[in-house]
């Protein structure tokens, strides 16, 4: 299994004289061109989140317009600059994007590894939180099959991303670990994909790999890039090795095909 991670696209005005906005269009056209034009497709993208900046409906319609070109599915989780009703309505026909009790919380099966998207977004804040309601819509979906390798993907990471001036971006440290108890208690789960920080970080937490994925566009990354990283879009490829029951993780640049 091969799973394409992209994040933090932040796509805004549809105004094509807004320089910003232009440039993350174009960064996520390029993105499309380039997943349809390799040789080896991966099975479907993630968008890990803050996929528009102000998550109004027209913005979710110029994502939908880019993405569906895409010759594989794509799945998103919703970010602290998403609107998660207008997420889904915009983009559910893409892959698959819904809900569980009116959160971003829903499962993608029919992979050698599951899927479930969880929903950290805040009423009021940009970091990331949890609640009880979600953390039992995620343990009733990990109990329905405990058997099968499962990964989360989600916006904020609920753990310290060291290499960033703001390490942890989780609203309460209780509630990060109320999180990640429920990791811990279900073996299945193998990997956490993240966004939000706009920069790769890798950890090995207690039973399971975190990765966060920087963001596509050039123009909000952070952190230092060598040579072609530095200007093109980046995702991140992950790929499934049953023999370790890990992911490995390499970061592209979507280059253009010549
Ligand atoms: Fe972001």
């Amino acid at each position: 299994m091969l799973i394409a991670q992209i994040s933090d696209t932040h796509i805004m005005s549809p105004d094509a004289n807004e320089p910003k906005s232009l440039a993350r269009m174009r960064a996520l056209a390029q993105f499309v061109a380039h997943i349809n034009g390799l040789d080896e497709k991966p099975d479907l993208v993630i968008h890990t989140g803050d996929v528009t900046h102000g998550g109004k409906p027209e913005f979710y319609d110029i994502v939908k317009a880019v993405m569906s070109r895409l010759s594989i599915p794509v799945f998103f989780a919703a970010g602290n600059r998403d609107d998660r009703a207008n997420l889904v309505a915009g983009l559910k026909d893409l892959g698959g994007a819904g809900t569980a009790d009116g959160f971003v919380i829903y499962s993608v099966d029919g992979f050698a590894v599951r899927l479930i998207a969880m929903d950290t977004q805040h009423r009021e804040h940009n970091i990331g939180t949890t609640c009880s309601v979600r953390l039992a819509a995620l343990e009733a979906m990990l109990k329905e099959q405990p058997n099968q390798p499962t990964a989360l993907f989600m916006h904020h990471p609920p753990f310290e991303v060291t290499t960033s001036s703001h390490p942890f971006q989780f609203d309460d440290k209780v509630l990060a670990d109320a999180f990640l108890d429920v990791v811990a208690h279900h073996k299945q789960v193998v990997h956490l994909f993240c966004g939000h920080a706009h920069r790769p970080f890798s950890v090995d937490l207690e039973t399971c790999v975190a990765t966060v994925t920087p963001s596509l566009p050039a123009d909000n990354r952070i952190g230092d890039y060598e040579g072609v990283l530095k200007s093109e879009p980046l995702y991140h490829l992950h790929r499934w090795n049953p023999d370790t029951v890990r992911f490995e993780t390499s970061l592209h640049a979507a280059t253009l095909p010549v």
